[in-house]
């Protein structure tokens, strides 16, 4: 018998030799970047610092830590349904597990589309086998309470899809309430997305009538990309333990899941450090309030929208279904959005979002980014950029009309 130690030499047992990298501290920019887009928005230290901690994902620590997140969560959401989870995945994530729970073959789901992120809500329910409407609102207003009536009565749907505000096109769905009564009425089960909305303006799913709400973790709630929230009401819940097949995603089984966000038992190793983060992030919304949170949120997008008009730069969305939470800015004649946001992240280390297919650039104002030092270091990056950029814009005139909307209000 041979009993050497095998020797390894990149030469002879790799047949893919070991890379040299470079470590991330020379890769990342030496100034941090002002992270203003459409999200991942910035963290605060306390949710930073909770993401750099490993625990068990099984023991009693972390029971106690779920406890708490669907205490607060369910705070968050308005709803005192128990049927609230976390899911170790991104918004599309949550989504994918509300809708692969709530539909199957030949479920009907009418499906209203606003744009690029309501769109998806509608495949995933296609690729689930259900039968499929898709209601199309024209780009820039929000869904017409009396078109989704008309679309409910004519197509009968077990479940009504919507987004509540269209972070692509920076639609806010300003009807929401009256068309999950609309659909409730007609027994259907409303499927929020509040990706971008949750904690930044009412969405009280109780009082509302919704049925599931999906948020992710890296936009209004300030927390990291990567882990989300859902919530299920008691009615949506009694459909997903009344399934006729199980779903076909295994990881996203609400009902697997519930071992573990409601039994303290195994389903899948849970990404701890994201949950610890996600419990700071929630902790800090409750420590503000939702009234406060929202008053700080509306405060500061309104500012920005003035200073960005009072620069000369056009909305993209009038103001009756303008979303606040993201602002879509109108890319000005002879200039393109990569170029905006490539001047404004290299030259004035603030990032801002460019779009998936609107004429727009889009400044985010969701939890941390509502901060008044952030707002003026936006608006001074956002007009540099257009004057460096040859677009004649009123820069003072932007920085002037902020600093009187925040102080007005
Ligand atoms: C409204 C909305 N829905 C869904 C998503 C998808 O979230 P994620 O990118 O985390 O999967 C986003 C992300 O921007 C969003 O804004």
């Amino acid at each position: 018998m041979n009993d050497r130690i095998p020797s390894f030499s990149a030469s002879s047992a790799f047949s893919v030799a070991c890379p040299s990298v470079l470590p991330l501290s020379s890769i990342l920019p030496e100034e941090p970047l002002l992270m203003m887009g459409a999200g991942p928005v910035p963290i605060p230290d306390a949710v930073a610092k909770a993401n750099g901690v490993v625990i068990n994902h099984l023991g009693s620590t972390m029971a106690a830590v779920i406890g708490q997140v669907k205490t607060m969560a369910r705070y968050v959401f308005q709803t005192e349904s128990k049927w609230v989870m976390g899911v170790a995945g991104p918004g599309s994530g949550a989504m994918e597990m509300a809708i692969t729970n709530l539909a199957w073959k030949n479920s009907r789901v009418l499906s209203i589309c606003n744009g690029f992120f309501s769109e998806r809500m509608a495949e995933m329910a296609r690729r689930t086998g259900a039968v499929v409407e898709t209601l199309k609102v024209n780009d820039g207003t929000a869904a017409d309470t009396v078109k989704v009536a008309e679309a409910i009565e004519r197509f009968r749907p077990e479940i009504v899809t919507i987004v509540h505000g269209e972070t692509s096109n920076t639609v806010w769905n300003r009807s929401l309430e009256a068309i999950a009564g609309v659909a409730r009425a007609a027994g259907a089960l409303v499927v929020v997305d509040a990706v971008c909305t949750l904690s930044t303006m009412p969405l009280p799913m109780d009082a509302w009538g919704i049925d599931a709400v999906i948020t992710g973790g890296q936009k209004g709630l300030s927390s990291i990309p990567g882990v989300s929230l859902l919530a299920f009401s008691e009615k949506a819940w009694q459909r997903i333990t009344a399934r006729p097949v199980p779903p076909t995603h295994w990881c996203f089984d609400a009902s697997l899941a519930a071992n573990f966000w409601h039994n303290a038992s195994y389903h899948y190793t849970a990404p701890v450090s994201g949950v610890l983060a996600l419990h700071e992030a929630l902790r800090l919304v409750c420590a503000e309030t939702l009234e406060r949170r929202f008053a700080r949120h509306l405060r500061c997008s309104t500012a920005l929208q003035a200073g960005v008009e009072a620069m000369s730069l056009e909305l993209f969305v009038p103001k009756a279904s303008r979303l606040n939470s993201v602002v879509g800015i109108k890319v000005p004649e002879g200039v393109t959005g990569a170029d905006i946001c490539a001047h404004i992240s290299r030259k004035h280390h603030v990032e801002i979002a460019g779009s998936f297919g609107a004429p727009i650039v889009r400044i985010g104002q969701m939890g941390e980014q509502c901060r008044e030092h952030h707002l003026f270091r936006t608006i001074h990056a956002l007009g540099r950029t257009m004057v460096d950029l040859g677009v004649p814009v009123d820069l003072p005139a932007g920085v002037a009309a902020l600093e009187r909307s925040l102080s007005a209000a």
